[in-house]
């Protein structure tokens, strides 16, 4: 991975600290993309204590804001002039539901919407600097997530379980949209399920008994550096070349469910979430 440029978004904890590590152990340049330069220094050091030499910064964004999704793209782009490699790592759920600045529901402006508007913002780079490619970290629980297209913002049934698991139900979706809109371009974008991961996340949902729930099942979670590897493989592994539209679990392309392949409702959805971003297309 030398003289690759690597972001992956909150990379200042669970999987997305390990992913970055693991890139700048293969030697890339890696940007670790955070909403907390505090917490994003704490994982920084981590880092600087495990690899000598490291080619690495921070930078910050929080995604589930578009002003500053569009602030950290041009300060990126002013500093490098290539990008390789875009994991749409960062993810979140909340307990309630919540607003954010841009009027949108906040576990799918995070889980959903931000990978995309940054994904937008930068593609000119990544097409430019192709090959490259884009990793959206999905998760097994889309499953049983649904697409009720009418309903995207949760306005009408609110349960933060439901909703995550909707909006990475759409992140996959929107992969395999993606995938087939950039072919030939150079850009591969692929899905990864990381597994049942001890990190943070649902710890700061908001409920006491989530947070509780998620400690007990520790001992049956994989660590963080387990979780990374199948991302790290996506992100530069020799074998993952010229493969896009893919989904993979432990370091293999698996096969999704019949409604995440069904081409009709991913384009229904790209058109909805295309009118909702009040974007015309990318
Ligand atoms: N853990 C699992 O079992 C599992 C399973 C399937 C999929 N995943 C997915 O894996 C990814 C990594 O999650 P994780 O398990 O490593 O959880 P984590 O430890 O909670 O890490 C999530 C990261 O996302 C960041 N983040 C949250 N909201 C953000 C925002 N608005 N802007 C920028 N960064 C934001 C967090 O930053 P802060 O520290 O500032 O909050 C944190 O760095 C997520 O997409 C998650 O959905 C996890």
């Amino acid at each position: 991975m030398k003289g690759k440029i690597c972001i992956v978004t909150g990379s200042n904890s669970g999987i997305g600290k390990e992913t970055a590590l693991a890139l700048v152990e293969l030697n890339a340049t890696v940007v670790m993309v955070v909403r907390n330069l505090e917490r994003g220094h704490n994982a920084l050091d981590y880092i600087l204590q495990e690899v000598e030499d490291p080619h690495i910064e921070l930078m910050q964004c929080d995604v589930a804001s578009r002003s500053s999704i569009e602030k950290f793209a041009s300060e990126f782009e002013s500093k490098f002039d290539s990008l390789h490699v875009l994991v749409n790592n960062a993810g979140a759920v909340f307990n309630k539901r919540q607003m954010t600045e841009d009027g949108f529901e906040r576990t799918l402006a995070v889980d959903y919407l931000g990978p995309i508007l940054l994904t937008r913002e930068l593609l000119p780079l990544l097409k430019s600097s192709a090959p490259s490619r884009v990793v959206n970290l999905c998760s097994g629980l889309y499953k049983s997530g649904q697409v009720i297209l009418d309903d995207l913002q949760s306005e009408k049934k609110y349960s933060s379980q439901k909703v995550y698991r909707n909006a990475k139900l759409l992140l996959l979706m929107h992969t395999y949209s993606l995938a087939k809109k950039l072919e030939g371009s150079g850009v591969a974008v692929n899905a990864v399920l990381p597994g049942f991961v001890a990190t943070n996340l649902g710890k700061n949902s908001g409920s006491r008994m989530q947070g509780l729930m998620f400690g007990m099942m520790k001992p049956f979670q994989l660590t963080p550096k387990e979780g990374a590897e199948t991302s790290v493989y996506v992100a530069s592994s020799k074998e993952v070349d010229g493969l896009s539209g893919k989904c993979f679990s432990k370091k293999e392309v698996v096969t999704t469910t019949d409604i995440s392949n069904d081409g009709h409702l991913q384009q229904q959805l790209w058109i909805k979430t295309m009118e909702m971003l009040g974007i015309n297309d990318y």
